[in-house]
């Protein structure tokens, strides 16, 4: 059954150049990238969509990173998108990604536990907030943007 997920090629990725092979990956690894958008957010997006963490100690630095330089946005799709995207990713923190999966994509291009270079959605639920918080849903050809 098809699935979608929202992934993010975070600051860190943009400005390491890595948007082409996170491409490459998600392409060679059978997902069609349904929609997509680059985009600079500013801090009411970033609160707002990491509302579920805002009472943790590290939310301010997560609004500072996120906003610091443009980010990616994709729509993925395929069976098992959610999961499937996830194993890419890899473990949340990149440090530890780096010797536990090393051939994930936070192994590639994240850091540390803050800046881990992507973003995929944990679950069908936050699957449909995250993608419903950028794109509109239109029959229409290109992107409607919300944020
Ligand atoms: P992401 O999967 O996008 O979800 C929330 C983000 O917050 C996470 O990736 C990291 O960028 C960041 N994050 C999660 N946990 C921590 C932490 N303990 N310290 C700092 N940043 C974190």
């Amino acid at each position: 059954e098809t699935e979608r997920t929202l992934a993010i090629v975070k600051p860190d990725g943009v400005f390491g150049n890595y948007t082409s092979s996170i491409r490459k990956i998600i392409l060679d690894s059978g997902f069609s990238i349904q929609r997509e958008a680059t985009v600079h957010l500013d801090e009411d997006s970033v609160r707002s969509f990491y509302a579920e963490h805002s009472t943790k100690s590290f939310f301010p630095n997560l609004v500072k990173y996120m906003t610091s330089g443009p980010v990616l946005i994709m729509a993925l799709q395929k069976a098992n998108a959610i999961a499937d995207w996830r194993t890419l990713i890899g473990p949340t923190d990149a440090h530890k990604a780096k010797s536990t999966h090393p051939h994930s994509i936070r192994a590639m291009c994240g850091q540390d536990l803050e800046r881990n270079c992507v973003h995929g959605s944990d679950s069908r639920e936050s699957a449909a907030r995250e993608i419903s918080f950028f794109f509109t849903e239109t029959f229409s050809e290109g992107t409607t943007l919300k944020h």
